[in-house]
C-alpha cells in the first residue's frame, strides 16, 4: 500500500520536474517541432555564445539576439528582428516552411521577421548557433541555407566578413543601433566601398566620417596599427570576381574580441579582460584630428602631431585657396600660373602618409613604380601616383586624376605618395634634396615652434585683458579638438593585465595614439617612456619631488606628458602597486592632475600624467614678475579649486585620501590657470597606514607639516587642512612660510601673521603686487579661514567641507586660536622639537625615518 503511494508520488514528482527541467536546459539546436520561446536560450556547442529573446537597456520590446554566454556583462553581438520587435512576452523563433526562420509574437498570423528562405518540407532542417556566434540554418545538418553573419548588426566578430558578395548581391556592413535602448537600424555604417581602388569607410548618415583607405597588401593604408603580421590575429582580404571582403580571425580561442560601431559613429575594437571583468579598448577611430574625413580640404596633408593651428599643410605644388589654411577651410589649389602639362613638371615624394581617397583612382596591379611614374607623367590629368601593394618593396600602380582628398601623415608608418608639381616647385624641392631637407625641416619646425610660442604669449597677454572672450575661443578650439575622441563617454576604463600580454605590444603602440583623447589608464612600455624622455635626460627633467623625479616627455604622436619616476624605496609588490595605481587613477576631479598611465617594468615604477605647461603655483606666487599675472580674482579661483580638490580627496571619493604633501609646488596650473593638485595618493601607494595613525615615516614638506604630524608622526585629514591653511596664507601674501624669515620679528610667516592678526594689522602683509584689485574684507576673511586651518590642535581645525562653505559664503567665522609655530627659529644646537632629523630650510621635501 505505502509503496504504491510512494511510487505514485515519485511519478508525480517526475512528471512535475521533467518538463521544467527541459525548459531550463539550453537547447543546442532548433528544429521544426522545437522552436525557441521567449525565456529559452540556444547555446553554441562549447557554450561561447547564446541566442534568445532580450530587451536592450530600458526597452520593453523583445528582440532575438546573440550574446556572449560567458561574459557577465550582457553584450549583444547580433540581432535578428532589429527593426521589428515583439510587443509581448509570447515571442517565438521557429523553423517554418515559408520563410525558413521566422519570428512571431502572440499574434501568430503576423510574421515580424523572416530569413526569407523557402523550404520544401521543414522536416529536415535545423538551426544551430555556431561557436563563432553565427546562427545557421542547415539542411540535413550539412548544407548551409542561410546564416546570420550575412546580415551583420553593429558588431564585427572574429571570422565574420565585411565587404560584398558580387554573386549573391549580399552587402556585409555594420550598422549602428539607433540608441542603447533600440537596436533598430541606425545611421552609422562601417564597411567597404568598392568604388575605384576599394576602401574601408565609416559613414555617418550619408557622409564619410573616416576612411581606412585601400588595402595595400598587408593592411589598410589608413590603419597602420592593424596589419596581417600581428601575431594575435590573422587578417585576410579577398578581391576577386566572387567577392570583395575582409576578415579578421583571432588566433587564440581564449581571447574574446569584437569590433563595434556605436550610435555616434565611433568604431572600436574591444577585448574582453576576464580578470577585470571588463571590455578593454584596443583600437578606436576616428580618434585623432586627422581621422576626420577631409579635415583640411582638398590637396592638403593633415598631421595630427602638429598643433591644431598648424595641422594642415598644402601638398607640394599647391597653395592655400584662402590663406591662412585651417581645419575646415577651403583646402589648396594649384599655385597660380603653374603649368603641369608637358611643361617640365615632375613629382615630389610625400612620405609616411595615408594615401588620398582612391574612389576615383585607377589601379593596375601588373605595373612597377617606374612604369607607374611614366604612365602618370604622360597623362596630364594624373595628379599623383604610388604603389598599389606595399609588400615586397612595392608592386602595382595607383594613379589619381583630380583633387587629392583626405591625405594624412603618420609619424612613423604610412606610404610614399608622389605628387605632380610644376617646374618651379620641382626645382625648389630638388634644391632642398628630394623632399624637404633636414635643415629645412628643422628650420620649419623651429619656425613653427617660435610662431606657436609667440601666439601663445600673445594669447596670454590678451587674455589677461579680455579674459571672457578669449577663454571662450580657446575653449572652442579645445572642444573641437576633443570632439572626436570625447564624443563617446568612456565606459570601459582600460585595464590590461598579464592575461592579455598578446595585446600589450600593440596596445603600447596604441597608447601613443589614444592617450591624447581618452582618460583611460594605459600601461606604457619602458622603451616608450625612455624614448619620450630621451632616456630620462637632464634636459627633460622638470623637477624632483618627494617620491621621485619628474620629467617632461613627448610621445611620438606629439603628445606631451609628465613622467614621474618613483624612487625605489617602496617595498610594495608590483601587483599590489598596480592595483593601487588603478585605484588612484579612478580619482577624477577637475582640480586633480590626471593620471594617464603607468609603467611597471624592470623594477621601475613610473607614473604618466597629463602635462601642464604652466608649471606649479610656486613658480607664480614666489616669483617677483610672474606673481603679477595672478590677480586677486584668479587667486580666489585657485584657492577654491585647491579646496574642492582636497575635499574630493577627503570626502567625496570612494577612497579616503590624505594627501600629506600639499604645498605650492604640488599645485599645478592648467592653460587657463585653474589649479590641479598633483602627487595625491602617493603616501597610499607607498603603503602607509590608511587611517589616522602613527607612521614610522613622515612624508611631507617642511613648513607645511602640521605639528602633530611632524613631531609625532600622527596624521589625519586635519594635517592636510593645516597644509591648506599654510598654502592659503602664502597665496595671499606671496611669501613662503618656510622661506627665509629675515624681517619677521617672529619665527615664520604664520607666527608673523598671527601677531599682525592680534594687532589688527594683517592688511600690511597682503601681497603688494595685487595692487588695488581686491576687496580688503575678502582677503581678511581668507586670512581668518587660513588661521583657523593652522590652529595648534587638530580638533579645532575645520574640515575641508567646512572650509569650502566658509570660502563660499559670508557667514560669521569663529575666532582662530593660537596657531602652531612649528618652525621655531632654532638654535644651532637644536632642541627637543628638531629630534626627527628635519633640518632643511627651503622648500625641500624631507623624509624623516624614525629608527626602530
Ligand atoms: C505593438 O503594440 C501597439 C500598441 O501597444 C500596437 O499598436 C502595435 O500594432 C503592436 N505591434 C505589433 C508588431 O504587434
Ligand atoms: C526578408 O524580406 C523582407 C521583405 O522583402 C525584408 O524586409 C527583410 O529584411 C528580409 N529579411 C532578411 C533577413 O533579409
Ligand atoms: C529527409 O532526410 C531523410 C534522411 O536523412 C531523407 O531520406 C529524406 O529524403 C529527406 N527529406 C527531404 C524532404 O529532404
Ligand atoms: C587564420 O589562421 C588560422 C590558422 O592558421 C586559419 O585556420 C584561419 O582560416 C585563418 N583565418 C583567416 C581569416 O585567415
Ligand atoms: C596594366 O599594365 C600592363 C603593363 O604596363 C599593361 O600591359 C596592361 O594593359 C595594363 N592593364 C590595364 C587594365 O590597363
Amino acid at each position: 500500500m505505502s509503496s504504491s503511494i510512494e511510487a505514485f508520488i515519485l511519478i508525480l514528482l517526475l512528471l512535475l520536474l521533467l518538463p521544467s527541467r527541459i525548459c531550463q536546459l539550453p537547447l543546442d539546436a532548433l528544429t521544426s517541432d522545437r522552436p525557441i520561446r521567449d525565456g529559452e536560450v540556444l547555446v553554441s556547442s562549447t557554450q561561447i555564445f547564446a541566442l534568445g529573446f532580450f530587451s536592450p537597456g530600458n526597452s520593453q520590446h523583445r528582440y532575438v539576439g546573440v550574446w556572449y554566454n560567458k561574459v557577465p556583462e550582457k553584450t549583444i553581438v547580433w540581432v535578428a528582428n532589429r527593426d521589428n520587435p515583439v510587443n509581448d512576452s509570447y515571442g517565438v523563433l521557429s523553423i517554418n516552411g515559408d520563410g525558413g526562420l521566422v519570428i512571431h509574437g502572440k499574434d501568430r498570423s503576423t510574421t515580424l521577421w523572416s530569413a526569407n528562405v523557402t523550404l520544401s518540407s521543414p522536416n529536415n532542417f535545423t538551426a544551430k548557433l555556431l561557436d563563432t556566434g553565427n546562427l545557421v540554418l542547415l539542411e540535413n545538418s550539412q548544407r548551409v541555407l542561410w546564416e546570420g553573419f550575412d546580415y551583420p548588426s553593429d558588431t564585427l566578430l572574429s571570422s565574420m566578413k565585411i565587404g560584398l558578395n558580387w554573386r549573391s548581391g549580399l552587402e556585409w556592413h555594420l550598422t549602428s543601433w539607433k540608441s542603447k535602448d533600440d537596436p533598430g537600424t541606425g545611421s552609422c555604417t562601417y564597411g567597404i566601398d568598392p568604388m575605384g581602388f576599394a576602401q574601408l569607410f565609416l559613414y555617418k548618415g550619408r557622409g564619410a566620417s573616416w576612411r581606412g583607405g585601400p588595402w595595400i597588401g598587408d593592411r589598410w593604408s589608413g590603419l597602420p596599427v592593424i596589419t596581417a603580421t600581428v601575431g594575435a590575429y590573422n587578417v585576410s582580404f579577398v578581391n576577386n570576381e566572387d567577392e570583395l571582403s575582409f576578415v579578421y580571425a583571432i588566433a587564440r580561442d581564449s581571447v574574446i574580441t569584437r569590433g563595434v560601431i556605436d550610435e555616434s559613429g565611433i568604431y572600436q575594437l574591444l577585448v574582453w579582460n576576464d580578470q577585470e571583468n571588463q571590455w578593454t579598448k584596443f583600437v578606436s577611430y576616428p580618434s585623432e584630428w586627422c581621422d576626420q574625413y577631409g579635415q583640411c580640404g582638398p590637396n592638403t596633408n593633415c598631421d595630427s602631431d602638429k598643433d591644431y593651428m598648424l595641422a594642415c599643410t598644402c601638398l607640394p605644388g599647391f597653395e592655400s585657396k584662402s590663406p591662412p589654411l585651417r581645419v575646415g577651410g577651403g583646402g589648396c589649389i594649384r599655385k597660380a600660373g603653374a603649368s603641369t602639362c608637358q611643361n617640365g613638371e615632375g613629382f615630389v615624394k610625400v612620405a609616411h602618409v595615408k594615401i588620398p581617397d582612391s574612389s576615383t583612382a585607377r589601379v593596375n596591379m601588373s605595373m612597377s613604380l617606374k612604369g607607374c611614374k611614366q604612365k602618370c607623367l604622360m597623362d596630364c590629368s594624373c595628379t599623383a601616383y604610388t604603389n598599389a601593394d606595399e609588400r615586397g618593396g612595392g608592386i602595382g600602380c595607383v594613379t589619381w586624376h583630380g583633387d587629392l582628398m583626405d591625405t594624412r601623415t603618420f609619424s612613423n608608418a604610412g606610404q610614399n605618395l608622389y605628387v605632380r608639381v610644376d617646374t618651379t616647385s620641382l626645382a625648389q624641392y630638388a634644391k632642398s634634396g628630394g623632399s624637404l631637407s633636414k635643415k629645412a625641416r628643422l628650420a620649419i619646425s623651429l619656425g613653427s615652434v617660435t610662431v606657436f610660442l609667440l601666439l601663445l604669449t600673445l594669447y596670454w597677454l590678451i587674455s589677461m585683458k579680455m579674459k571672457g572672450i578669449w577663454k571662450q575661443a580657446y575653449k572652442k578650439i579645445t572642444f573641437l579638438s576633443l570632439i572626436i575622441g570625447k564624443r563617446r563617454q568612456n565606459k570601459y576604463p582600460l585595464k590590461l593585465t598579464a592575461g592579455s600580454t598578446y595585446f600589450e605590444e600593440a596596445t603600447g603602440r596604441l597608447a601613443l595614439h589614444d592617450s591624447r583623447i581618452n582618460s583611460e589608464l594605459l600601461f606604457f612600455h619602458l622603451k616608450t617612456i625612455a624614448t619620450a624622455t630621451k632616456n630620462f635626460s637632464i634636459e627633460n627633467k622638470l623637477g624632483e619631488g618627494g617620491f621621485g623625479c619628474v620629467y617632461k616627455g613627448i610621445l611620438y604622436d606629439g603628445k606631451e606628458i609628465a613622467i614621474k619616476r618613483l624612487s625605489k624605496f617602496s617595498s610594495q609588490g608590483v601587483e599590489e602597486f598596480k592595483n593601487e595605481v588603478l585605484l588612484i587613477a579612478k580619482l577624477q576631479h577637475r582640480n586633480l592632475v590626471k593620471i594617464l598611465g603607468c609603467c611597471l617594468e624592470d623594477e621601475e615604477k613610473i607614473l604618466i600624467y597629463e602635462y601642464l605647461p604652466n608649471k606649479s603655483l610656486d613658480t607664480f606666487i614666489f616669483n617677483e614678475t610672474r606673481r603679477v599675472l595672478l590677480s586677486w580674482t584668479r587667486r580666489l579661483v585657485i584657492i577654491f579649486g585647491i579646496a574642492r580638490g582636497l575635499l574630493y580627496l577627503h570626502e567625496d571619493s570612494r577612497l579616503r585620501i590624505i594627501h600629506r604633501d600639499l604645498k605650492a609646488s604640488n599645485v599645478l596650473l592648467d592653460n587657463s590657470l585653474n589649479p590641479k593638485i598633483a602627487d595625491f595618493g602617493m603616501a597610499r601607494m607607498f603603503r602607509e597606514e590608511q587611517t589616522e595613525a602613527n607612521t614610522n615615516r613622515v612624508v611631507g614638506t617642511y613648513g607645511y607639516m602640521s605639528p602633530e604630524y611632524a613631531m609625532e608622526g600622527l596624521f589625519s585629514i586635519k594635517s592636510d587642512v593645516y597644509s591648506f591653511g599654510v598654502l592659503l596664507l602664502e597665496i595671499v601674501t606671496g611669501k613662503k612660510n618656510a622661506g627665509s624669515h629675515e624681517g619677521y620679528p617672529y619665527s615664520n610667516l604664520i607666527g608673523h601673521i598671527w601677531e599682525l592678526w592680534k594687532e589688527g594689522r594683517v592688511v600690511e602683509i597682503i601681497d603688494s603686487s595685487l595692487g588695488e584689485s581686491y576687496l580688503v574684507s575678502e582677503i581678511i576673511r581668507c586670512i581668518q579661514i587660513a588661521l583657523l586651518c593652522v590652529q595648534e590642535f587638530a580638533t579645532d581645525r575645520p574640515t575641508m567641507s567646512r572650509v569650502v562653505s566658509m570660502l563660499g559664503n559670508d557667514s560669521a567665522l569663529p575666532s582662530p586660536t593660537q596657531p602652531a609655530f612649528l618652525l621655531k627659529r632654532m638654535s644651532p644646537s637644536g632642541n627637543s622639537s628638531s629630534n626627527k632629523g628635519a633640518n632643511s630650510v627651503n622648500d625641500v621635501t624631507c623624509t624623516i625615518v624614525e629608527a626602530r
